[in-house]
């Protein structure tokens, strides 16, 4: 298996790399090449279920859940459908409200979380629409559900997920698009201007990869953390969350994510020389609340390490570390902002000795409960 590994000392470094080619397959065929139009054929199949949805659920697990967060802003802001994000595991047991009108998506890598099938099969035996984005072809849940959309990412064998969640937020924004459009909700400026933002994906990926030397300096000095925060707001608030998950299962440093806004109501007593905190502050809409959470933070003697969007000199100055990743519409950041993060999460556990490939306790998927 060093074959298999291409060059890289492991699968998951092999894999946060492999992230501009495998947002090239996500897209291939769906978006064309002057990124004025996107085709989804699960979503075109199934129109009139979509744009009759009185809300969409999403179900999922783990990181996928994390996709799905991401998905509720898409759909939300973009689409105008109420959204809800489950975890599989609790709304499979809860009795939860279905309706025969309400879509659910499943989102999973693996296709075979026994939590999300058990989820998929409630919905279904409540006359919803249950529709699967799925890595894995073939796999339990691409066949248990009613349509669906493959990621195309190829295989995932770290357990720590990667290039599947930005393969999954690629195709979340893609169907969020398509609907949009279909619904007449989004001008033909800003369609373009995102699905230009997805052909452009690999290289500004590539750019934030380049700075590998950099986040790999920048974890040395934090690898002595036991506490780390992780904020962010609108998309990038779950981002924060999955940022924070992957340092937890690959180094075993606790960290949490919390919304930046949020920090004040609780999580800022924690704040210390001790508990260094990310702060994902690209230039978007509440982009001027970030910059005073920033301010909150290193007047309790907290260390901030950023991820801003190029050119924005008042957050990195602000900052005692600073990631840049390229500017892209905004809807689309966590496809960057999540690179560095892995990174990070990476080079600390390496630091530490962690098995990256297969942390303790953890399995690719769990299939039992
Ligand atoms: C396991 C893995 C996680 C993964 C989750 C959901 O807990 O360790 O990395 O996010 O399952 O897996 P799925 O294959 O359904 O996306």
């Amino acid at each position: 298996s060093e074959l298999e590994k291409g060059g890289y000392p492991h699968f998951m470094l092999k894999e946060i790399f492999e992230q501009p080619r495998t947002i090239t397959d996500c897209i291939r065929g769906r978006i064309n090449v002057k990124g004025t139009n996107v085709v989804l054929s699960g979503i075109l199949d199934n129109k009139e279920r979509f744009l009759n949805a009185r809300r969409i659920i999403f179900v999922a697990c783990g990181t996928s859940w994390h996709a799905g967060l991401i998905g509720e802003y898409l759909f939300e802001d973009l689409c105008g459908i109420e959204v809800k994000v489950e975890y599989a595991s609790e709304f499979r047991y809860r009795n939860p409200v279905i309706h025969s009108d309400d879509v659910v998506i499943a989102i999973s890598q693996s296709g075979e979380t026994a939590d999300t099938l058990a989820a998929i099969e409630l919905a279904k035996s409540k006359g919803a629409f249950v529709y699967g984005i799925c890595n894995v072809v073939g796999s339990s849940i691409a066949r248990a559900t009613h349509s669906g959309t493959y990621i195309h990412v190829g295989p995932e064998i770290g357990v720590a997920s990667t290039k599947a969640f930005t393969g999954q937020v690629t195709v979340l924004v893609m169907m969020a698009m398509m609907l949009a459009k279909m619904k007449g909700l989004i001008d033909e400026e800003k369609y373009r201007e995102v699905l230009r933002g997805l052909i452009a994906m690999p290289d500004n990926i590539k750019e934030v990869l380049d700075q590998h030397e950099h986040i790999q300096s920048v974890a040395s000095i934090f690898t002595y953390a036991r506490n780390f925060l992780y904020l962010g707001r609108g998309c990038n608030y779950p981002t924060a969350m999955e940022g924070a998950l992957k340092l937890k299962e690959i180094s075993y440093i606790h960290a949490e994510g919390c919304p930046a806004a949020e920090m004040k109501h609780g999580t800022i007593a924690l704040i210390d020389q001790e508990m260094p905190t990310i702060v994902i502050a690209t230039n978007g809409s509440v982009y001027e609340k970030t910059i005073s959470n920033i301010q909150e933070i290193k007047a309790r003697g907290g260390k901030v390490i950023v991820v801003v969007t190029e050119g924005d000199c008042i957050v990195a100055e602000m900052a005692d570390y600073c990631i840049w990743i390229p500017k892209t519409a905004e809807c689309i950041t966590p496809l960057l902002s999540s690179i560095p993060l892995q990174l990070f999460a990476y080079y600390i556990a390496v630091n530490k000795g962690r098995n990256v490939d297969q942390p303790r306790n953890l399995a690719k998927s769990v299939t039992v409960e």
